[in-house]
């Protein structure tokens, strides 16, 4: 996620943002950028890459003089990652200056309508959006300005706001994305987070959706939309800096695992226009999408696990036959891609050697399309495809993948439904019912993120384990391909997937007194298939975790232990079934000291063979 940092005082602005910055570094980004006023005029300096280069070309902020500032760090969302699109972003006189961390939805709406009224943009972000917007509401007053510009955008934003005309002044309001306000000895202070302030205070005061802040050098207002002041009391942290930069997790994993209903909304909901899936960086016409005979979806590891349960999901909903490929092989099988194929390939990172070239090989057969999904802005996999469809889950620290990876699979089901009502195989109410459906997975997951502690009590259990199991039919297979994953990458205790019909063709064989084996049941249509696997199992030792949906109570007969899943769509059912598994993983892997956010011999992005 970007990092934001805004400071007014008696101090020189400059060399405090850039310290801020710093500490924000872990959450990802790809520019930066700092904004000062000098006393006559706001300055901005903007750099490519690491804060290295930005704190080198302002001689450590000693070219930026100044006491009042806001500085930026960019994690690519909306246009790719340079200088222009850099924040701090001016208004047209440059009067105004903006950093901006979230996404505004409408931004597109709002910039055709800013266009109409003259107004020019250098940028492809949609912060520069909120720059302009502050310009064409701005009457003198800040606050009303602010007012104004709440009202019209949509999405999440914390802002940090310069006004040359009010110089013993900074503005900062938050909708969805975090904010924090900080009062120091020489000044006051403004930080995504928790990390960037320590150094100053230990006092925070958490700002909360809609309300406005006006930081001066002796003193710190809060209103609330309506422009009525607000008292807030301030929270003491105790955090150690280390701890802080993990927003208080013990782990840049657990918090990722925490994100997931944020990422999911984030790459859900700037898709979902008036009750329809618009991609619009789709750029293909529905005639184009009718003409797709075949998709193949091409990846590595758990971005591999998400395109088999693409191909439920495609083949069921839109009729399409998938094919799915790890990367490593598809490159070197020459595959046979005709005209009207579609080749997909996933990455979080966008850098995945056998992923990127898999997209070249897919590249050099005539009338194939290449679309990308992928996390990182501007990666790779993201300028070499023809299409790209980005999963807004931010940056993920963790080697094991877990928002991310939920976010690729919301990316398909947007791609399956929109794939199927383009080819007339979803009629518009059938479709409405499944778009109603994803905007409930969110809160779905914080359901189940509610319940962690039932799993690590469960995990303790299976620290010492020597081997784990997984098996499922369908979808649940898919699902249990990634549970084994997960688990055997961060906690190194050997695991399986199973097709579970495939049991009784030799790997039953390894099923012992107390094998731990995850039965995977959340296809009602398989439930019958999947319990007699279960007592295969069974009737050989085996101890059987089942994860399966709420009301599916009959299966607290046929195994030992039961984990329920809210109910959704059949097809959905990965994004929830797969949270308790990373919960489980996590839990084992730290119950034996496993180093959880960089497991042995992994990377978190393999850029080599
Ligand atoms: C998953 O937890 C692993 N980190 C790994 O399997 C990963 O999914 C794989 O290397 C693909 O990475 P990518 O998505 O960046 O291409």
């Amino acid at each position: 996620m970007c990092g934001i940092v805004g400071y007014i005082g008696n101090e020189q602005a400059a060399p405090i943002l850039l310290d801020g910055l710093e500490k924000l570094e872990y959450r990802g980004y790809d520019s930066a950028g700092l904004a000062v006023y000098d006393g006559t005029d706001i300055r901005v300096m903007k750099a490519t890459g690491r804060l290295k280069v930005l704190s080198e070309l302002s001689h450590g902020g000693a070219m930026l003089p100044g006491c009042a500032g806001i500085g930026h760090t960019r994690w690519a969302t909306h246009g790719m990652p340079s200088d222009t699109n850099a924040h701090p972003h001016f208004n047209k006189d440059e009067s105004i200056v903006v950093v901006h961390n979230g996404i505004i939805e409408n931004y597109l709406k709002l910039k055709k309508l800013l266009e109409t009224r003259g107004y020019q943009f250098v940028s492809q972000t949609d912060t520069e959006v909120v720059a302009h917007l502050l310009d064409y509401y701005y009457q003198g007053d800040p606050m009303e300005a602010i007012v104004k510009v709440m009202q019209r955008v949509e999405g999440s934003y914390a802002l940090g706001i310069l006004f040359k005309d009010h110089p013993e002044e900074m503005y900062a309001v938050r909708k969805d994305s975090p904010l924090i306000v900080g009062k120091c000895a020489h000044g006051s202070i403004i930080a995504s987070d928790v990390p960037a302030v320590l150094k100053y205070t230990r006092d925070v005061f958490f700002i909360q959706n809609e309300e406005i802040v006006r930081l001066e050098k002796e003193n710190i207002a809060f209103f609330n939309i309506d422009k009525e002041e607000i008292q807030k009391e301030s929270t003491r942290i105790e955090w150690d800096v280390n701890a802080a930069e993990k927003g208080g997790y013990e782990h840049f994993m657990l918090k990722e695992i925490n994100e997931q209903p944020k990422a999911v909304r984030d790459t859900l909901n700037p898709r979902i226009k008036d009750g329809r899936i618009v991609i619009e960086e789709l750029g293909m016409t529905p005639e184009e999408v009718a003409a797709i005979r075949k998709i193949y979806v091409v990846a590595c590891g758990s971005a591999y696990h998400t395109g088999v349960t693409a191909k439920y999901v495609f083949e069921g909903l839109a009729r399409i036959p998938v094919e799915v490929d790890l990367a490593s092989e598809f490159r070197y099988r020459n595959p046979i891609l005709d005209e009207g194929t579609m080749v997909i390939i996933v990455s979080q990172s966008g850098e995945t050697a056998d992923s990127l070239a898999a997209l070249r090989e897919a590249k050099k057969h005539p009338g194939v399309r290449v679309l990308g999904i992928v996390n990182v802005v501007g990666s790779s996999i993201a300028r070499e495809a023809d299409h790209v469809m980005y999963t807004w889950a931010g940056p993920e620290i963790a080697v094991a993948t877990t928002k991310a990876y939920s976010t690729q699979l919301i990316a398909f089901y947007l791609l399956a439904i929109r794939f199927a009502q383009d080819r007339g195989k979803l009629s518009e109410a059938e479709a409405g019912n499944l778009i109603k459906e994803l905007q409930r997975l969110p809160e779905q997951i914080e359901m189940l993120l509610a319940n962690k502690e039932r799993i690590q009590r469960f995990a303790n259990r299976y620290v010492a384990a020597r081997e784990i199991f997984f098996i499922g039919r369908g979808i649940d297979y898919a699902i249990s391909l990634e549970g084994s994953l997960k688990l055997k990458e961060i906690s190194y205790i050997h695991s399986e997937a199973y097709a579970a019909g495939e049991l009784k063709h030799g790997t039953i064989s390894l099923i012992e007194e107390g094998t731990l084996v995850t039965a995977l049941l959340t296809q009602e249509d398989l439930y019958k298939k999947m319990i007699s696997n279960i007592v295969e199992v069974q009737t050989r030792g085996a101890f059987v975790l089942a994860v399966t949906n709420v009301g599916n109570t009959e299966i607290e007969k046929a195994s030992d232990y039961v984990i329920y899943i809210p109910k959704t769509n059949p097809y959905f059912t990965n994004s929830l079934a797969v949270i308790p598994l990373q919960i489980f993983s996590y839990y084992v892997a730290i119950g034996k000291g496993c180093d959880v956010d960089k497991p042995r011999n992994l990377a978190k992005s393999v850029t080599v063979e």
